[in-house]
């Protein structure tokens, strides 16, 4: 079976129909640049000509870089515009969409949805952490595989400091941190989750990931394994569909 799948990241807003079965783009992914400022109704566009791009008629799973409660309402918008704050996305992009059935999704949430089904986290019980290193930080927590929805991990306290402000690749970018450097703030973050949840693995996702060599050796003193994340790109538009398949 397919369903579309649409990630809304802070750069891009991709999206590509998935082969549900395969856990896997059924066509290379397309992509147009995220507006700025990205207000719903900018987005909306984005996320229709992506859609249109396809000659798309059925169901579409959306990723949203917030919270997202009852399947399509967006509560929070760290590094969006807030004018997304208690938008029905799922009657806003469905209108939009000619009204194709919506299901948002949080980008993490939906990263890791994909990552237990289909890449690092599969068949791995216990409490499982996926966590987004990107513009924010991103969380998806499950337990013997079922998700606890929208747990916003990048939003510690750590240090005085939130979290996703210290830790993100953002933060590496904008203090020209080293890789040294950047992972010893990783560390504490991790350590402070582990702390807290106890988990059997950490999942380490978002763009990152690909460079994992580069700063997964750096970590040390974490009781918890910890991996990349094997979907990385494609993650959040799998899992964005494997949503709106159970919807
Ligand atoms: C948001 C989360 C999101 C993460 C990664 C955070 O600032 O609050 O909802 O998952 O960024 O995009």
């Amino acid at each position: 079976m397919q369903i579309f799948g649409v990630d809304i990241g802070g750069s891009g807003i991709k999206g590509a129909p998935v082969d549900l079965d395969r856990g896997d783009l059924a066509h290379e992914r397309f992509k147009v640049l995220t507006p700025h400022p990205a207000t719903p109704d900018a987005v909306a566009d984005g996320v229709k000509e992506v859609v249109d791009q396809f000659g798309w008629r059925g169901p579409v799973g959306i990723t949203f870089p917030g919270v997202v409660t009852g399947g399509a309402t967006i509560r929070t918008a760290a590094n969006v515009d807030k004018a997304w704050i208690d938008v029905d996305a799922g009657v806003l992009l469905g209108e939009r969409l000619g009204g194709l059935p919506v299901t948002m999704v949080n980008d993490a949430d939906a990263a890791g949805v994909a990552e237990v089904e289909f890449g690092a986290g599969r068949d791995r019980r216990g409490t499982v952490i996926l966590l987004t290193f990107g513009t924010g930080i991103g969380s998806a927590v499950f337990v013997d595989g079922v998700l606890v929805p929208n747990t916003e991990l990048g939003h510690l306290e750590l240090g005085g400091h939130e979290a996703e402000k210290r830790a993100s690749t953002k933060a590496k970018d904008d203090h020209e941190l080293s890789w040294e450097h950047w992972a010893r703030r990783v560390t504490k973050y991790l350590a402070h989750v582990e702390m807290l949840f106890s988990p059997e693995l950490f999942i380490i996702g978002g763009g990152v990931s690909r460079k994992a060599q580069k700063f997964l050796p750096l970590i040390e003193g974490i009781r918890a394994e910890i991996v990349p994340a094997q979907l990385q790109n494609n993650a959040g538009i799998v899992g964005a569909a494997m949503r709106a398949a159970k919807a």
